[in-house]
């Protein structure tokens, strides 16, 4: 059977990237998108010959559109839709249509353009799936101050049924739903590591989740569960 080659954006840090190392270590090959340049090389270095990566934004078209020129050197033949942005917080009284535009493209346009471009590019595979990376804030809202980000997270679960049902049976398409997970993107919410650590308080298994718990899930959705179409599993402690 032919090896798999996993695409995954927003792939040089955090849960892309821990889910790039399960899939390397289990013999796959990966292209790692991200914006992040210098973060990419990083994570080149460190996965070896298995990576190859290329700096597109996942809300710019033209940038996409060289991004995915590039695949034909070694076509894809699953896809991790996991580039994901906080945004700014903003009260329901103060939105602004600015950044509410630059977080939809990211989140959502990026995870339509970026499955166009991956349907054009991909090689068929009798394994071929795709996983794209919700947040237990699409359905419970999310943060105070960020709805905006639990509604794209929502849209995504929406995006995952369309795309099960589209692409049955070629291709599995699943989404996976994280509670609080320990990576930059917490940055934003809590304002120091004690802040992080005592939401602990409120999680059911008393801690914040690491990139590789929500990793060794994509591992099972992206390679195994053959059956598995359409699904959303959250990683979150038992956090709803
Ligand atoms: N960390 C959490 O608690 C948590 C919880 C639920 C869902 N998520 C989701 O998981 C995904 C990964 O988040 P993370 O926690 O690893 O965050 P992170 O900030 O550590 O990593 C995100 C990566 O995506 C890249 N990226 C951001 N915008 C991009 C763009 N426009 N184009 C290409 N790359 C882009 C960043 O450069 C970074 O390398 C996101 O979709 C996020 O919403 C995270």
């Amino acid at each position: 059977m032919t090896v798999p080659v996993v695409l995954i954006t927003g792939g040089a840090a955090g849960i892309g990237l821990a889910i790039a190392r399960r899939a390397v270590n289990r013999g796959a090959a990966v292209w790692l998108w991200d914006r992040d340049e210098r973060a990419l090389e990083a994570a080149r270095a460190g996965l070896g010959a298995s990576a190859r990566t290329q700096v597109v934004d996942v809300s710019d078209e033209a940038a996409l559109a060289e991004a995915e020129a590039a695949l034909a050197g070694r076509p894809p033949t699953h896809l991790v839709n996991n580039a994901g942005i906080l945004g700014r917080p903003m009260p329901l009284d103060a939105m602004e249509a600015i950044e509410i535009a630059r977080v939809l493209a990211v989140n959502v346009s990026g995870t339509l353009l970026a499955t166009s471009a991956f349907l054009r590019a991909r090689l068929p595979h009798p394994g071929a799936a795709i996983l794209n990376m919700s947040s237990i804030a699409g359905t419970n809202g999310g943060s105070p101050g960020h709805a905006l980000y639990g509604a794209t997270k929502a849209a995504l679960l929406a995006l995952t049924q369309a795309m099960a049902r589209d692409l049955a049976p070629a291709v599995r398409v699943n989404a996976l739903a994280p509670g609080i997970i320990d990576t930059d993107i917490q940055k934003a919410v809590f304002a120091d590591r004690q802040a992080l650590h005592a939401t602990a308080a409120g999680i059911p298994l008393g801690r914040v989740g690491t990139p590789d718990e929500v990793a060794e899930a994509a591992e099972w959705l992206l390679f195994a569960a053959p059956y598995v179409t359409g699904e959303t599993i959250r990683v979150g402690g038992g956090r709803k």
